[in-house]
């Protein structure tokens, strides 16, 4: 059931959909807030080529905190309007980084990424959260991960009891 990365897709939208139905599968019967973000960063980290970091930053009174995850130890603390995670929660819009190294004010937790996107959370109108992604590869993203990445948020927002 949880081996997209071992199944042929014949394109970015294929994977994104079997993702999708896998995701949907975990998170039957399931509204735990910490039990479905690391499912949903395990599933995807394992489920999508060439990442070396997939999870969640939460937003705290100060600023994003960092959540459920795999990959190398990351940054702790991102305030709002700071590197990649922090300006895509302030414009709450999906930003893809084709070059990190281009981006200002990119902030390396892991020297091996390369490029990255990051999805904001959105909760009734309000950024609860971010979902980040990281490649060693240049460029690794583009507009069929901001679809499947964003519709991938969608289902983990509807189906997770956040706490408000
Ligand atoms: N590069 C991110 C920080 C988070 S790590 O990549 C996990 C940024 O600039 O927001």
């Amino acid at each position: 059931m949880f081996s997209a990365a071992a199944r042929k897709h014949d394109s970015k939208p294929a994977l994104y959909a079997d993702l999708l139905e896998q995701a949907n599968a975990l998170f039957e019967g399931e509204h735990d807030f910490i039990a479905n973000a690391s499912n949903l960063s395990a599933l995807l980290f394992h489920g999508l080529p060439y990442l070396n970091w997939a999870g969640f930053y939460f937003l705290k009174e100060e600023g994003l905190v960092l959540g459920p995850f795999q990959g190398k130890p990351a940054c702790v603390r991102i305030a709002i309007g700071k590197g990649v995670c922090g300006t895509a929660a302030r414009d709450r819009k999906t930003i893809v980084v084709p070059d990190v190294d281009k981006f200002p004010g990119h902030i390396v937790c892991d020297s091996d990424s390369k490029s990255e996107i990051v999805v904001p959370l959105v909760r009734f109108g309000k950024v609860i959260g971010v979902l980040d992604i990281d490649s060693p590869n240049l460029a690794r993203f583009d507009d069929d991960d901001r679809r499947g990445l964003e519709a991938l948020a969608d289902v983990f927002l509807n189906a997770t009891d956040i706490g408000d």
